[in-house]
Formats: C-alpha cells, structure tokens, sequence
C-alpha cells in the first residue's frame, strides 16, 4: 500500500497524500502586494491535485524581503489578493500554507535572474539590512546593523501581526521559516549569532528568538496548523548542526509546532554540502525518531519510487518537492501513475485520463 496517496491527521486538518509543494520564492510581487502570477503559480499545482501547497517565504516587514519582488504580509491591504489564491486553492480541494520569513543580513538582494547580488541601501530597491550580530554573510555584502532589544520585539510583534493576516485571509498552515540563513537561522547559528545578550551564546539564548515567535504566533492563530523549517545543520565546523536541531524540535513540539520541515544549510558561505539524491533524508529521519513531531523530507526527491521508499522506511512522513513542481505542477498526478495507483484528478482533465 502507498503511504505517499495515504492521508495525514493534523489536530485540524486533513491531508490527503503525504506530498507537499514545497515553498519557493516568485521574486514578481510589487511591494509585497500578490498579483496573477502567485495566482496562477500556486493555483496550477492545486489544478493538479496537488493536495499541500505552501507558498513562498513571505516577509513579515518590508526590510525582511529577499528581494524587492518578494511577497510580505505587514499590512492590511496585502490580505485580498492572497485571499484569492486561498479560495481558489481551497476550491480545488487543497490545503495551502504560508510561510512567513525574514531574511536578515540576506535581505536587499536583486531579483535572481537580472543579478546575484545585494542592492546597497542606496540602490532604489536596496535598504540596509539587520541581523543578530554586525557580520555579513559575504564579503561583498553590507555590513547588518546588529539589533537592539526593541528591534527583535517588533520582529516578534511582526510575525504575530503577519500571522493574523494569515489567518484572515485563510490559510490551513503557518510555516515559520528558521532555515537557510535567514533571520532566525543566524539566530540559531553561533556562526551568525555573536551577540552576549539573552539572544546570544548558550543553545538556550539563541533559540529564545524563535521560541519568542512561535508562542507570539500561538495567541493568533485558531483552526491553523503550526509548521517549522529549519536547517538542521550549518555543514560547517563551530555551526549549528543535527544535536542542537534535535533538542529544539523537542522544544518547539511542546509549544504546539505540528510539522518540521527538516532542510539544510545556507548559513555560511563556507558550507560543504556533499549534494546527492536524498542527502538531507537523514537529518529528517533523526528528528522523527528523536521527537514526537510530524517530519517533512526534502531535497532532491526526485521519483515517486524514492519518495515512496523514504515513507516506508519511516525516514519521514511527509515529502516536499520544490524543482519537480516547476518541471512539472502536474506532478502528484504523475507520481500516482508511476506507483501504477487510481488518483481522481481534477474533473475538467478527467476526460483525458
Ligand atoms: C526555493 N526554496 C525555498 N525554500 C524555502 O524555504 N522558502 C522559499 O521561499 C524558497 N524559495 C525557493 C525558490 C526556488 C525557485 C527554488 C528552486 C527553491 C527551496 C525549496 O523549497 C526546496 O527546499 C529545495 O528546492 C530543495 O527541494 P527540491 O527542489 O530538490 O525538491
């Protein structure tokens, strides 16, 4: 029997296969604000069947975007058009996640495809950056500015603000992005985290800030299932690595946090990442086994076999997929057929079945 097209129980919600599109960035928003693109985007993989979909990192303030075509969620009117992606995703029959970020000292960059690089805060679209320590992630980057105490609580206040707005516009799922040396990962990270404050030093300071989130997050959400990514390492020597991930995801699961979405990396440039088909299987498997939480599997998950094979050997009970969508959003109806398995698709392609 395929546990890839079984169903999951969350406290509140049901999902229907244990495939999740995983959350990638469009870089197309204008000032935060949704538009057809994320519509269409998003909305293909749900006309696919997709039955998980989690939307872009999403910034909590505007100095919080990767880039300036990033999504954010700090004010009001940013609620509608997301709306719209929502009920359109729930009228096909899915769940849709948001996952709500702040990228800290990698803020302020170009969009991908016109340049790799930051924008200075005096490039039209650049602003300076903060982070939990006055160190830049590379060389050729501006210098953060570290913040100061009141700085982290209207960070806090930010991520309960824009999960308000989540929870207005309807959203199934709320994912606090704590990976790939974004703001909570430098945080997490003594590589980023130099600070000798409450924020900063011991294991117990430096994850203060995202248990500070998530129980700011915990006032406002209702019917919404708590999820987490982190990076599980650093792969580098002196960096946050798979014991201190273990610890925290006890933490957070007793805090209410549902799913871990276990990904890697991303913090230093130094990072010796040994890239391969399931390399970052087996830092979702010692989560699993080491807490109570539901764990998520990602990174070159490329088959319905190999992903079927990670199930049933327990490495992991969800599977997200972020490239294989985009070869192809249609992907959960290919994967079902490849496990040779009846999958209903939408009705308006039954006919070509
Ligand atoms: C990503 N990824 C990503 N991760 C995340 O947590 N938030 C994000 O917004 C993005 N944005 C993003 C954009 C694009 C274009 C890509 C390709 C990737 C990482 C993604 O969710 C996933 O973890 C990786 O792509 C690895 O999985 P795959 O692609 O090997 O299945």
């Amino acid at each position: 029997m395929s546990i890839l097209y079984s169903s999951l129980a969350l406290k509140q919600k049901t999902l229907e296969t244990r495939l999740v599109v995983s959350p990638m960035c469009q870089y197309t928003a204008v000032d935060g604000y949704a538009n057809h693109w994320h519509l269409v985007h998003l909305g293909q993989f749900a006309a696919g069947k997709a039955s998980t979909i989690l939307q872009e990192a999403t910034a909590i303030l505007p100095e919080g975007r990767i880039s300036y075509g990033d999504l954010g969620l700090w004010q009001d009117d940013q609620i509608p058009a997301l709306k719209d992606i929502v009920d359109f995703v729930h009228q096909q029959g899915s769940l849709i996640g948001i996952q709500l970020a702040h990228a800290g000292r990698k803020a302020s960059h170009d969009k991908p495809w016109l340049s790799r690089h930051q924008l200075a805060p005096s490039d039209t679209n650049g602003w300076q950056t903060v982070a939990p320590s006055a160190l830049s992630f590379q060389e050729s980057d501006m210098v953060p500015e570290a913040l100061d105490g009141a700085g982290i609580q209207k960070i806090v206040k930010a991520f309960q603000e824009a999960a308000k707005r989540a929870v207005e516009a309807g959203y199934d799922i709320i994912e606090i992005h704590a990976a790939h040396g974004y703001l909570i990962h430098q945080f997490l990270s003594p590589l980023s985290n130099q600070r000798t404050d409450a924020y900063g030093g011991s294991f117990e300071n430096r994850i203060r800030l995202l248990l500070e989130i998530i129980e700011a997050v915990n006032t406002v959400i209702q019917q919404q299932s708590l999820w987490l990514r982190i990076s599980a390492t650093d792969w580098a020597a002196g960096g946050w690595d798979i014991e201190e991930s273990v610890l925290l995801a006890q933490r957070v699961q007793a805090l209410g946090v549902e799913v871990i979405d276990v990904s890697t990396g991303g913090n230093v440039l130094h990072q010796e990442i040994p890239i391969a088909a399931n390399y970052q299987v087996p830092f979702a498997a010692r989560i699993k086994e080491e807490s109570e939480l539901i764990t998520g599997a990602v990174g070159l998950i490329k088959t319905a076999s190999q992903a079927e094979a990670i199930l049933q050997k327990k490495q992991a009970d969800l599977i997200f997929i972020g490239r294989g969508f985009l070869e192809n959003p249609h992907l959960a109806m290919q994967f079902a057929k490849d496990l040779g398995l009846d999958f209903p698709w939408s009705k308006q392609y039954e006919r070509a079945k």
